[in-house]
């Protein structure tokens, strides 16, 4: 057994857990290496990481009996319902008081994007490149200036991508928005494992482990001292989103009206699912009465293809990770700092730190996610939105859900907010684009504006 002195106790610990193989590279490390691996050995809860690796091994169990899910469904506004019309009122005071704030998920690794950065950074803006979190500041600095308040932006990151996604937007003076108004904070991290429940090195003397999850973001809100920021500012609503989507509506008169109507503490938004395969979770009703999500992994095949008497899919009502949460309920459920979502395995390659250098080894990778505070409430809602208008996921280095695809719809929405407008577009115009601090709804656009003649246009306000 390796010793060092005043930390027997961890070590034991370690021994105990069987996890010994951490030390493998013990006599080739310097003493503050030694003490920076047993510090990042205090904090892991190896009874949760059996317990996880038990799990892991014996597959999800699954999901409790269900149904899909009751919505609001678009229609009732085509019908022109009274209640779209008090929801969007309810909204538009509730922003303009202050009440809402707006909340990103940025920790993600963007692995499957083979983006090498944090995911905010990536270029999307069709004409102009903005990046991810360009377009989103800018959503957040217009909605500001038209309802006459200070919209608080929250961001979560990871360990791994905190610093510089920090010193981007500082780089960038925060695409206009104040230092004040402007929350970063990191998530928690969890141990992965190999396939025989080992811990793994990512350097001699550091392990590996990855961040816990969108789901880790509530806990992460309320630890990190931000939700009660919030609460101090008057805010209410914490408008929910992910990083990858730039067509996203960040702070939705409608959506929030709907949530307070009906006196909500979570409301999600969904949309019809474009085809069963879909790798998009689906809202449900479990038999306890709850409104959730079942992951697209989980949902069975004959599930999946299963359709009503009209024809439609059964399971049809898409989550597309956007949520609102009562900033009350929050504090109920994270109980000023920390909430016990289940952890989902997933089993992913991992580079273990070897004698011979990084290699490629199979091993799991634990994640919460957000939507399991879903059916912990039984005041949850479901508002259907367009897909057209709101979604456009940039996943894939190409294909579906790629950036390629997202400019697409991006240029598609631009032009029909323009033709909604009554504003030409010159046929020789390949590429549109509408600033957010432009336009945030077609109502937005100034009816005297001229598209310019050329090929790529993008669109931004006049500067005085
Ligand atoms: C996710 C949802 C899926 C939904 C789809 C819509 C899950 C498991 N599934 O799929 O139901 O229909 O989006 O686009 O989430 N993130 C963190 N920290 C983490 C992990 C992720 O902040 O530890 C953030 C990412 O930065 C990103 C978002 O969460 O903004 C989504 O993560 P991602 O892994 O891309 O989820 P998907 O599997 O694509």
């Amino acid at each position: 057994m390796i010793s060092f002195p005043g930390r027997e106790e961890v070590i034991r610990r370690v021994y105990d857990h069987g996890q010994e193989r951490i030390f493998d590279f013990w006599n080739e490390i310097s003493d503050s290496e030694k003490l920076r691996l047993l510090d990042d050995v205090e904090s892991i809860d190896f009874t949760l990481l059996e317990r996880l690796f038990r799990q892991a091994e014996q597959g999800s169990p699954p999901p409790m009996g269900f149904e899909p899910a009751p919505y609001i469904p678009l229609a009732g506004e085509e019908e022109g319902g009274a209640e779209f019309r008090e929801a969007r009122e309810r909204g538009r005071e509730l922003i303009s008081e202050g009440a809402v704030a707006a909340f990103v998920v940025a920790g993600g690794q963007g692995s499957r994007l083979g983006f090498d950065g944090p995911k905010g950074l990536f270029s999307a803006g069709p004409v102009s490149g903005k990046s991810l979190f360009q377009i989103h500041a800018e959503q957040i600095h217009k909605s500001s200036e038209k309802f006459g308040v200070r919209i608080p932006w929250l961001i979560m990151t990871s360990h791994s991508n905190h610093d510089q996604t920090v010193r981007f937007l500082e780089d960038n003076s925060r695409f206009g928005l104040d230092a004040a108004d402007v929350y970063v904070f990191p998530q928690g991290m969890i141990p992965s494992l190999d396939l025989e429940g080992k811990l793994i090195l990512e350097t001699p003397s550091s392990i590996f482990k990855n961040p816990d999850g969108h789901g880790g973001s509530l806990g992460a809100l309320a630890g990190s001292g931000t939700l009660h920021a919030m609460r101090e500012r008057g805010i209410r609503i914490i408008s929910y989103f992910q990083v990858d989507n730039p067509l996203v509506s960040i702070i939705d008169p409608l959506f929030i009206g709907f949530h307070s109507l009906r006196k909500a503490d979570i409301s999600s938004k969904g949309l019809m699912k474009a085809y069963p395969e879909e790798r998009i979770g689906v809202f449900v009703r479990f038999d306890n009465g709850a409104i959730g999500v079942v992951e697209y992994s989980d949902l069975p095949e004959e599930l999946q293809k299963q359709r009503d008497e009209r024809g439609r899919l059964r399971y049809r009502m898409g989550s597309i990770a956007i949520h609102l949460f009562g900033v009350d309920y929050l504090e109920s459920i994270t109980g000023g700092t920390d909430l016990s979502l289940p952890f989902h395995a997933a089993r992913k390659k991992i580079g273990s730190h070897t004698a011979n250098g990084i290699r490629e080894i199979d091993g799991y990778k634990f994640e919460k996610f957000v939507f399991d505070a879903l059916p912990l409430t039984e005041r949850n809602i479901v508002l259907e939105t367009k897909r057209e208008e709101e979604f456009a996921p940039i996943k894939n280095p190409s294909g579906v859900d790629s950036v390629e695809s997202a400019q697409g719809l991006m240029d598609a929405r631009a032009r029909r907010w323009l033709r909604e407008r009554g504003i030409d577009v010159p046929p020789s115009t390949a590429v549109v684009e509408i600033s957010p601090l432009l336009a945030l709804e077609p109502g937005d656009i100034p009816a005297s504006l001229r598209v310019p003649d050329r090929k790529r246009v993008n669109l931004e306000p006049d500067k005085d």
